[in-house]
């Protein structure tokens, strides 16, 4: 039997054939032939089956999914998330995609009020540490356990200005569902601003959408607070150290922060970064095995005692090898902090190519620091200084000339 009508692949939102639409247009459109077809997000579009799609298209036989029935497939890509912030940057873009809205926000109750879950956008930083009250909109989409539309927010009290403030933001409308997890109510997600305002179908979308989400985002939430716990942990461990060695205490807390932000520039994966974060954090835990003499002599140390504090690099890397979960990559970055490019480094006088990327980046962060740094001895050197520093060594062969460049775009940025 030939098939003369299909129904639309999940991404497809709409499409568009001799001008006219059939579906919805999203922000996102692939062309193919002499159809536009508008998509939730342009990763999910499958080459292969818009092939097969398009013949249909033209003759007006493929017919558009309904947003509810789109929803669960949406929903299940959401598993394979590493972590909170790829997870709610990925629900924002997916529920703003399907209900045609501009922005989108999640909120946990916390004590008596809800808190903000932000992704690394506009508003970090800015409004993740305002409490939302109780009775605000979101709270009462929390506290009455169903989803609300507010179409006109020009009378509504409840409207909580306190938000739009602080992120710079005008809402002009809101529609917000209450996330299950189970039998725990864990929060409120809310989408923003759709222009001809939201309907009864698209509170539909968003209720079962909150629905598919709840455990996911409740796993990750409590993922995310023992991956915390033990990061403090490592970190105190860490700034003990630093202590000992009369480093400013925050010496090991900025190498990660330092760390993470080079590794970001140069496009390392969420894991990748925190594997490298971890690794920063502890790369002088090795010095755990040097002795006070040595370590906390005044003035110049002898070769042997010189050859000695080398020796913190190797007993770093031993300490975290035997740990479980961490990585070649990680104990690497331990072991390679003092090599330079050039072969002039310790403890194995390695070069450029032999040094693991995470050795590269801690040195580069690991330096940056210690000149920055005001220690109990010296004042700390201006950043302009100490960047000129790092890339006429870098020219002669000292450092990965690409991580000082990352270093240098990152004081243009403000970011450091
Ligand atoms: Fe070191």
């Amino acid at each position: 039997m030939e098939v003369t009508s299909l129904k639309a692949p999940h991404w497809i939102a709409g499409y568009e054939v001799n001008g006219k639409i059939k579906g919805r247009k999203t922000k996102n459109s692939v062309r193919f032939g002499k159809v536009n077809f508008y998509v939730f997000t342009p990763d999910d579009v499958d080459e292969n089956a818009l092939k097969t799609v398009v013949g249909l298209a033209e003759r007006g036989e493929l017919e558009i999914l309904n947003p509810e029935e789109v929803v669960p497939h949406i929903a299940a890509k959401l598993n394979s998330s590493l972590n909170l912030i790829s997870l709610l940057n990925k629900i924002e873009k997916y529920i703003c995609a399907l209900i045609g809205a501009e922005a989108a926000s999640i909120l946990v109750h916390k004590g008596d009020h809800l808190v903000f879950l932000v992704t690394e956008g506009g508003a970090s930083g800015k409004i993740e540490s305002i409490p939302v009250p109780m009775n605000s909109i979101a709270g009462t989409i929390f506290l009455e356990e169903r989803t609300l539309i507010f179409n006109d927010l020009s009378k509504e009290k409840r409207h909580f200005k306190g938000v739009d403030k602080a992120a710079e933001f005008t809402t002009k409308n809101i529609m917000g569902a209450p996330i299950w997890a189970g039998k725990n109510k864990i929060g409120v997600i809310e989408v923003l601003n759709k222009e001809e305002g939201f309907s009864e179908e698209d509170a539909k979308v968003l209720t079962l959408f909150a629905k598919l989400i709840g455990k996911k985002l409740f796993n990750t939430l409590e993922n995310e607070r023992f991956r915390n716990l033990i990061k403090e942990i490592v970190l105190s461990i860490a700034s003990a150290i630093d202590k000992r060695d009369q480093y400013t205490h925050e010496h090991s807390r900025n190498v990660a922060r330092i760390s993470k932000l080079l590794g970001r520039k140069l496009n390392l994966s969420d894991k990748e970064l925190e594997e490298l974060e971890v690794a920063a954090i502890l790369h002088d835990v090795g010095k755990i095995g040097i002795p006070d003499s040595i370590l906390l002599k005044p003035g110049k140390l002898t070769k042997e005692e010189f050859e000695y504090i080398k020796n913190h690099t190797i007993i770093g890397a031993e300490i975290l090898s035997h740990l479980k979960h961490v990585t070649e990559n990680m104990v690497l970055g331990t072991l390679e902090h003092h090599e330079r490019c050039d072969g002039s480094g310790y403890p194995h006088g390695k070069q450029n190519g032999q040094i693991s990327l995470f050795g590269r980046i801690i040195a580069v962060a690991d330096v940056y620091d210690a000149l920055t740094a005001k220690r109990v001895y010296k004042e700390g050197w201006s950043k302009e200084k100490v960047l000129q520093i790092l890339k006429e060594d870098a020219e002669n062969g000292k450092f990965d000339p690409k991580i000082v460049s990352a270093l240098e775009e990152l004081l243009k940025e403000g970011a450091l």
